[in-house]
């Protein structure tokens, strides 16, 4: 029976103890991002706050058109640059906010009087001189931001689309595409997002977005992923949340939750009008971050703002509200943040398939097959990010549905050896991975044999085994080992046992699949064919899941060179390991 080849993706590995909010976000390999203002990294708690909670930054202002690009001869990057460089010493990604908007657009371009050729070609340059100065720094774009109406399937007039517009008025989403195709051609490799508002859940607005990012994926207009603002009210309805990104991830494309908050009306001195008010706004918190995490697509959580110290929200609602935000003024933990870090704790680490690779072997059976109580080996790529068994579990499903904890002898990032539980029933057993990473993948466990180790690690050639010789009736003596290895496993050779002495010679040879199968009289060894007497078959004692069996080697073999030694417990062989006598 071959063993199923199953591949599995590596999420990113990170500490499992973490408390801040990105080092749960770690875990999932998402983004935690929050909108950032660089005049206020001067203010310590505030700088501190962005860099110990976010793995993600975004301009909350300083990339739009208006800010970065404040006259026609001249870009502004120095606001955006401080932002990088921020996000370069704190391990931070940052996110791009907004090649194309209607807002925020400058006065020498809304009042230009400039006609569709030369707001395209402003557009262009833009997009193109934007992006080129952030290639490698800024991963991801909105590229285009609420071009859809709030009467959708309309798209909004702006400047852009069709006031007058950049060459594509009365023709739909196709200026959206030249914007995308523009920002394709200069950043290769930054992502391409459509961002908006209120397209949350599935309605009208989403359902236009949806045919959109779905036409485009059909024509390979290069569109990586649709953001979610996610500007919410205590009123909002979440329940087609999950079903709304399940859409748009079932397309290929990734779906950030880009510029959430959660406006909370407030009285004249800022206070909840409702006194349950921050417990229901951790409920949404909680909500929207639970039902990202259900989605593999869904790969990036973002607040407009982190502190209710600065956010858009009370000036937006004129007063009438505020308090959105996870964290207070003070940068205290609110229920809210709780709720969000919460829902990192509280939801499994998705199961993903299928980069890296995930290979089962049977540490003693040369044949590759597995059994229940043998050892075998997980081989692949980031298995672990630790060399400690503690923490990381692999929990073995049997055919019969059965599932145990495998004891773990070795860790590695490279390699796990364990012993598969003894009870495991024969048939397709599932192998699940749990540690910082969650893999998965399938192998055919075999009815129960005995297998011997060699000192190969395929299972074959040179028994892994101690000689030794017993002068009766005093102590054992001399312990000869029988093989020898060169630098790689795989050069071993046997090393000759000498049967020349009239002493008897006790071969202790190391296996699995041999305690508690039988006993004593079951269990037949032979050496080059030949039956030899067995006296002690059993557990090893000091190494848990070790299993040994001591031979006599009989003097009669004297001078027979290489030969194959092999068990038999109740009519099931071992695997074939060698000896060499003299
Ligand atoms: C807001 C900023 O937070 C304010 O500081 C600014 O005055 C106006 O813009 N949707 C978006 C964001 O895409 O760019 C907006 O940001 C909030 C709504």
């Amino acid at each position: 029976m071959e063993i199923t080849r199953a591949a599995a993706l590596l999420l990113l590995a990170s500490s499992l103890q973490g408390q801040a909010l990105r080092q749960q976000a770690d875990r999932f390999g998402i983004l935690v991002g929050g909108a950032v203002n660089p005049d206020n990294f001067s203010e310590a708690p505030y700088a501190a706050a962005f860099a110990r909670e976010l793995n993600m930054l975004e301009p909350e202002n300083v990339m739009k058109f208006g800010p970065i690009h404040p006259a026609a001869d001249r870009y502004d990057f120095t606001a955006g640059d401080r932002i990088v460089d921020f996000a370069r010493k704190n391990g931070m990604k940052v996110r791009g906010h907004t090649l194309v908007w209607h807002s925020q657009v400058p006065s020498w371009v809304t009042s230009g009087n400039l006609g569709s050729e030369q707001l395209s070609a402003i557009l262009h340059d833009h997009i193109s001189t934007v992006m080129k100065h952030y290639a490698g720094q800024v991963f991801a774009w909105d590229v285009v931001n609420e071009a859809f109406s709030d009467s959708p399937p309309a798209l909004r007039s702006t400047i852009w689309f069709d006031a007058p517009g950049i060459g594509f008025k009365g023709q739909g989403t196709q200026y959206i595409e030249q914007a995308f195709r523009w920002a394709h051609e200069a950043d290769s490799s930054a992502l391409l997002f459509y961002n908006d508002y209120s397209a949350e859940v599935v309605n009208a607005k989403s359902n236009a977005i949806y045919a959109m990012a779905k036409d485009f994926k059909a024509r390979a207009v290069p569109l990586d992923g649709v953001g979610l603002q996610m500007h919410l009210s205590l009123n909002a309805n979440l329940a087609r949340l999950g079903e709304n990104i399940q859409r748009f991830t079932a397309l290929g494309l990734q779906v950030h939750i880009t510029e959430m908050d959660v406006a909370i009306p407030v009285n004249p001195d800022g206070t909840p009008v409702d006194p349950a008010a921050l417990q229901k706004q951790a409920q949404i918190y909680r909500d929207v971050a639970s039902a990202c995490l259900q989605y593999k697509g869904c790969s990036a959580m973002q607040t407009w703002g982190l502190t209710d110290r600065y956010s858009w929200i009370p000036g937006f609602s004129q007063g009438k509200n505020g308090l959105a935000l996870p964290l207070d003024a003070n940068y205290q933990h609110k229920p809210a943040y709780d709720a969000w870090v919460g829902a990192f704790k509280s939801s499994p680490l998705p199961v993903q398939s299928l980069t890296g690779s995930f290979e089962l072997v049977s540490a003693t059976l040369g044949t590759r097959l597995l059994s229940a109580d043998s050892l075998a080996s997980i081989f692949g790529e980031g298995l672990a990010d630790t060399t400690q068994t503690g923490g990381i579990t692999l929990q073995v499903t049997d055919s019969t549905g059965n599932a145990r904890v495998a004891s773990l002898i070795y860790v590695s990032p490279a390699q796990i050896n364990f012993v598969i539980p003894a009870d495991t029933s024969p048939g397709v057993a599932t192998f699940k991975l749990s540690g910082a990473s969650v893999l998965s993948g399938t192998g055919f466990i075999q009815t129960v044999a005995p297998s011997l180790f060699a000192a190969n690690a395929n299972g074959l050639g040179v028994a892994a085994a101690t000689a030794v010789r017993i002068f009766l009736p005093t102590m054992l003596q001399s312990p000869v080992a029988v093989f020898q290895c060169g630098g790689v496993y795989g050069s071993c050779s046997a090393v000759p046992i000498d049967l020349g002495l009239d002493a008897p010679v006790y071969l202790t040879l190391f296996g699995t699949g041999i305690r508690g199968r039988s006993s004593l009289d079951a269990v037949r060894a032979s050496i080059g064919g030949k039956p030899v007497p067995v006296l002690y078959a059993g557990a090893q004692g000091a190494f848990a899941a070790l299993d040994q069996v001591n031979i006599a080697l009989p003097l009669d073999l004297r001078g027979d060179g290489l030969v194959d030694v092999q068990l038999e417990i109740d009519g099931r062989v071992s695997n074939t390991v060698q000896i060499a006598l003299q």
